[in-house]
């Protein structure tokens, strides 16, 4: 049996961190599903369709290319993050980039994949399923922080509308919304550093593998 690890989460919990970690201290390679829906959207926008146009985005899923995209700066914008999470209500959408998420979770040797729909739907039998959040208030302030280290200036009531409109539409959507899996360990970030919050999360993991006998 892999080791699988799904780590769930809203915008800006800390959950792509965490994941990239814990990849790192397991030895096991690391999928930001994000990415995809970031690629998907922007290349919807660019290509000069409606991010509501389905059939549009489906075809985008399909023709995406997965190498490289976490070297793409462009991935990281506000803009990509806010097209991400509108292609990724259209149904078509999910399940074009379904099989290559699959794939990944079921490779030999395990992996840790990271995103909304992990744990529900990617890969349902993970041997350690982590739901990652915080605050929207607290969420909002990394970000910010994030941005404005990067001399991106935005007003933090805009981060924080932002934060708020991405949990409702990603956890309100029909198709795979964001949900804590059943068997899911929740990981409240709000009051933890990145350090204790890693800490946390690598004995969510321990104590999933000592279960699995792994
Ligand atoms: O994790 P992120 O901020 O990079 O994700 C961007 C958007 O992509 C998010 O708002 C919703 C969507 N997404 C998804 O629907 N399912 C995933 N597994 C990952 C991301």
């Amino acid at each position: 049996m892999n080791l699988v690890i799904a780590v769930d989460g809203p915008a800006a919990s800390g959950k792509g961190t965490i994941a990239a970690r814990l990849a790192q201290t397991y030895g096991l390679p690391h999928l930001d599903t994000g990415l995809l829906y970031r690629a998907v959207g922007l290349k919807v926008v660019r290509d000069g369709h409606a991010l509501d146009d389905e059939a549009a985005a489906a075809a985008a899923a399909r023709s995406l290319v997965p190498a490289g995209l976490a070297e793409d700066e462009r991935l990281t914008t506000g803009e990509a993050g806010e097209a991400a999470s509108r292609v990724a209500g259209h149904p078509a959408v999910r399940s074009a980039l379904l099989e290559l998420q699959q794939a990944f979770a079921a490779q030999p040797g395990g992996a840790v994949l990271d995103g909304r729909d992990i744990g529900t739907v990617i890969a349902p039998e993970a041997t350690a399923k982590l739901f990652v959040t915080a605050a929207p208030e607290v969420r909002a302030e990394r970000r910010w922080k994030q941005l404005n280290a990067r001399g991106i200036e935005i007003a933090f009531e805009d981060m924080l509308a932002d934060i708020r409109r991405r949990d409702e539409r990603d956890a309100g959507r029909g198709a795979a919304p964001m949900i804590q899996a059943e068997d899911a360990v929740l990981l409240d970030t709000t009051d933890m550093g990145i350090e204790a919050a890693f800490d946390a999360a690598r004995r969510i993991v321990e104590t999933a593998r000592a279960r699995h006998g792994l």
